[in-house]
């Protein structure tokens, strides 16, 4: 396979997640990142770092090499980087040091327990990733993260999750809705750049995740999901149950058995994804092994569930610019399409700044 570095189609100036906080340590990391080779590590003192896997004398990877204190050091012929990306080191003839000698060493901001990296030109921006304080608001035991690596293009599991309309047909009966979520037309709200869907019905019983945990098991009770979009790929997702409900307040995950999750995507390749997910729920918070429990079962439904179609349709399409391929459209597509738009809109923005930038 020829690997490119240079990323055509992907929005640039935002955060990706790049890990999960758990998964970077002293070792040296190799994972692909917008179609860009990238090595992550911790330094001494625990702060992350993520360069560019690729040395600039002859491109060897540099998660192959070694690391060295806070450096790394190259397997083929022994140049030593800094967590800057800067060469520190040639064990070479009088140790000059070229001028080229550096890679690149991408901004990261470590929170929610995820590790985020941005992987433009333009200066990082704190304040562009959005909110998720809500995981870190709560009982240890009642929050979970997962990873797994997809084969298929980003905005794939982006329109899977904008659109739950999916649940009664492709899942089983731990998280179905009865029939009740596919015939509504969900209202979806644009707002500062986030699109929202939300759905409410009532269902008998409740969806299993939650029916347990109800003053009257088995009996009806009224649900609501809602998932709002945020660019470039993630996504928060509360959903609750509850059979109290008497005030006109909307429905959330404060009056609610719930459930709050932020799913967010990063391509690996043009047909390949990084697929984080973390859950954070207000019941049975202390309970450990039932958060061991929920979070394999979110995992399994997905691995199970979701991928294996998202992959035969990632194979029927050929090429990954969905509304080209002129798709029959129907109610449920209004949410994910609309996401589509306004990311494809951000990025050729981004793209012609670029290009008039280069100009
Ligand atoms: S390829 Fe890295 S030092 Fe030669
Ligand atoms: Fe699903």
């Amino acid at each position: 396979m020829i690997m490119t570095d240079k990323p055509a189609k992907y929005l640039m100036n935002t955060w990706y997640a790049a890990a999960l906080s758990t998964d970077v340590s002293d070792q040296l990391m190799h994972r692909r990142l917008l179609d860009i080779p990238v090595v992550l590590y911790r330094k001494e003192d625990g702060t992350p770092v993520a360069l560019q896997d690729k040395c600039p004398h002859r491109f060897a990877p540099l998660s192959l090499g070694k690391k060295k204190g806070d450096n790394v050091v190259c397997p083929y012929h022994g140049l030593a980087f800094n967590g800057e990306g800067q060469c520190v080191h040639n064990p070479h003839g009088r140790g000059h040091i070229p001028a080229k000698a550096h890679v690149v060493s991408y901004p990261l901001m470590e929170k929610y327990g995820f590790i985020w990296i941005w992987m433009g030109n333009e200066p990082a921006d704190e304040n562009q990733l959005p909110d998720y304080s809500q995981l870190d608001d709560g009982h240890a035991n009642a929050l979970a993260h997962t990873y797994m690596l997809r084969p298929c293009h980003y905005e794939l599991i982006t329109d899977n999750v904008m659109d739950l309309s999916h649940v009664d047909h492709l899942h089983g009966e731990i998280i179905t809705t009865r029939g009740q979520l596919s015939p509504q037309m969900p209202r979806v709200v644009e707002d500062n750049g986030e699109i929202s869907v939300r759905w409410e019905w009532h269902q008998t019983p409740a969806m299993m995740i939650f029916n347990d945990f109800l003053p009257r098991p088995n009996e009806e009770a009224a649900q609501f999901v809602v998932v709002t979009w945020s660019k470039p790929s993630h996504i928060q997702l509360t959903i609750g149950a509850t059979q109290d409900h008497t005030s006109n307040e909307p429905l959330c995950y404060e009056n609610t058995i719930s459930q709050y999750d932020l799913h967010t995507c990063t391509p690996e390749t043009e047909n390949s994804s990084h697929y984080f997910f973390a859950t954070r729920r207000n019941h049975n918070v202390e309970d450990g092994e039932f958060n061991k429990l929920k979070i394999a079962g979110m995992h399994g439904a997905f691995e199970d569930e979701d991928g294996p179609i998202l992959d035969r349709v990632q194979e029927m399409m050929p090429n990954n610019d969905f509304l080209s391929l002129d798709p029959v459209l129907i109610s449920s597509d209004a949410g994910p399409i609309r996401v589509r738009r306004v990311l494809k809109a951000l990025i050729e923005s981004e793209q012609t700044k670029q290009n008039e930038a280069v100009a």
